[in-house]
C-alpha cells in the first residue's frame, strides 16, 4: 500500500485548532489571529466592479496583474525607499503561500531553517514540508529575537533564518539596530533572511523597518499580505518580493502549485494599496487602545507580560494550569507551547475582539489567575 510521505507525517494540525474545538459555543474568543474589522469598502467595491465587468474570469499573469505588482512596488518605494521592479513581485494566496514559495525555492532536504521560538506555527511546518530541518531559537526576555542567537545557530547546513516583526504570537517589534544586524548576518554568512512582515503596519511604538533596507546582497526575501493590514484574511492575497533570480525560482513553485492568485482578490488588493489608508490608521488606533486595556488587566491580575509593541497579541507569563482554568471559564486563549517548546509557561491572547468582550474576559482571567495561584 502507498504510505504517506514522511515529511507530511511529521506535520500535525495546529494546536490552535485543538483549543477552538475544546471550547464551548459562547466562549469569548481571544484565540483569533485576524482583525475584527471589515475590509475597507473601496477594496470590496473594486472586486465587485471587476467581477461585474468580466475582468476576473480568466487567469491573470502568473506573477499577478501588472497593476497590482506596480501598486506593491510603489508601496515599498513610498514606505521604505526601496526600488522594487514590479517584475520582482509575485502575488500569492496570502502570506502563507508566499512563505511556502520562499522555503520550497531555497531549502534542500536536510538543510536547516532557523526561526523564532515561540513563533508563528507555519515556520516549523513549512520547513518540514520542504524537507528541511527546523532549528528553533529561543527569544530574549522581552520576546524579541536576538540576532546573536541567530548567528550562533548558523551552521554549514543553514539555508535560511526567519525574522518576523511585528511578531505572532508575541506582539514584539524588532528594533532598527536588530534589523541591521539581521541584514549583516544574511550578507556575511551568505544565508537567506526570510522576513515575514505581514503585521508591518500594526505598530504602536516606533516604526517597522525591514532588513531588506539594510542588506547589501540579495539575501533578503520579504513576505507580506493584505490579510492583517486591510483585514482581508478571507481574500487570500499576499506577496513575496525578492531579487529577480530568487523570484524566478519561486515562480516555478507558484506556477505549478497555484497558477495565479485569485483575480477578484488581486483587484481588491490593488484598491486597498492605492486607496485611502484611513481605515488602517483607525484599526491600529483601536488595537493600541485595546492593547493598553489588556496590559492593565493582565498586570492587575498579577501576571508578568512584556509590553507588545505591535500586531494584536499579548503573551503573558502564566502559572501552571492557567490556560485550562481560563478555558474552563469560557475564555479561549492559546497555550504558548502551541508556538514552540520555548512557549511553555506563556499564553497567547489576541485582542482582535470588541472592547466589551475584552473587559469581561479580563475579569474572568483575574478570577482564573487567583484560582491557580
Ligand atoms: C506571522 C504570520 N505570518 C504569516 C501569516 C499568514 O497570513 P495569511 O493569512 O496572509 O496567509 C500569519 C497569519 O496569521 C502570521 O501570523
Amino acid at each position: 500500500m502507498t504510505e504517506f510521505a514522511t515529511r507530511v507525517e511529521e506535520v500535525s494540525i495546529s494546536g490552535i485548532r485543538e483549543v477552538f474545538e475544546a471550547a464551548s459555543e459562547d466562549a469569548i474568543n481571544l484565540g483569533i489571529g485576524q482583525p475584527d474589522f471589515p475590509t475597507p469598502a473601496h477594496a470590496r467595491r473594486a472586486a465587485i466592479e471587476a467581477i461585474e465587468a468580466g475582468r476576473t474570469d480568466a487567469y491573470t499573469s502568473n506573477k499577478g496583474t501588472p497593476q497590482l505588482r506596480e501598486a506593491i512596488a510603489a508601496k515599498y518605494d513610498r514606505e521604505y525607499g526601496l526600488e522594487i521592479d514590479p517584475a520582482d513581485v509575485i502575488a500569492t494566496a496570502g502570506g502563507s503561500e508566499a512563505l511556502h514559495l520562499a522555503l520550497e525555492a531555497h531549502v534542500d532536504p536536510g538543510e536547516e531553517v532557523i526561526f523564532p521560538d515561540p513563533g508563528f506555527v507555519s515556520y516549523d511546518a513549512l520547513t518540514r514540508i520542504a524537507g528541511g530541518t527546523p532549528t528553533p531559537v529561543s527569544l530574549r526576555d522581552d520576546l524579541t529575537l536576538d540576532p546573536a542567537a541567530v548567528e550562533d545557530a548558523i551552521t554549514d547546513e543553514t539555508a535560511a533564518f526567519v525574522v518576523n516583526s511585528p511578531a505572532n504570537p508575541t506582539g514584539a517589534v524588532q528594533s532598527e539596530a536588530d534589523m541591521r544586524e539581521f541584514a549583516r548576518i544574511a550578507d556575511e554568512h551568505d544565508v537567506l533572511c526570510l522576513s515575514d512582515e505581514v503585521y508591518e503596519h500594526i505598530v504602536f511604538e516606533g516604526e517597522h523597518r525591514s532588513p531588506m533596507e539594510f542588506a547589501e546582497t540579495d539575501n533578503v526575501v520579504v513576505v507580506s499580505a493584505c490579510s492583517k493590514t486591510y483585514s482581508m484574511t478571507g481574500w487570500r492575497l499576499g506577496w513575496v518580493v525578492a531579487s529577480n533570480r530568487r523570484i524566478e525560482r519561486m515562480l516555478r513553485v507558484h506556477q505549478y502549485g497555484q497558477a495565479c492568485a485569485s483575480a477578484p482578490a488581486q483587484f481588491a488588493a490593488e484598491a486597498a494599496l492605492t486607496g485611502p489608508q484611513e481605515p488602517v490608521a483607525e484599526m491600529v488606533e483601536a488595537f493600541e487602545t485595546r492593547r493598553d486595556v489588556v496590559l492593565d488587566g493582565l498586570e492587575d491580575a498579577g501576571l508578568e507580560v512584556p509590553t507588545p509593541q505591535g500586531a494584536f497579541y499579548a503573551m503573558p507569563n502564566v502559572p501552571d494550569g492557567w490556560c485550562d482554568a481560563v478555558l474552563e471559564r469560557d475564555v479561549i486563549v492559546v497555550p504558548g507551547e502551541a508556538f514552540g517548546a520555548h512557549g511553555a509557561g506563556y499564553a497567547r491572547l489576541s485582542y482582535a475582539t470588541g472592547m466589551e468582550d475584552l473587559k469581561t474576559a479580563l475579569e474572568i482571567i483575574d478570577d482564573a489567575t487567583r484560582a491557580v495561584r
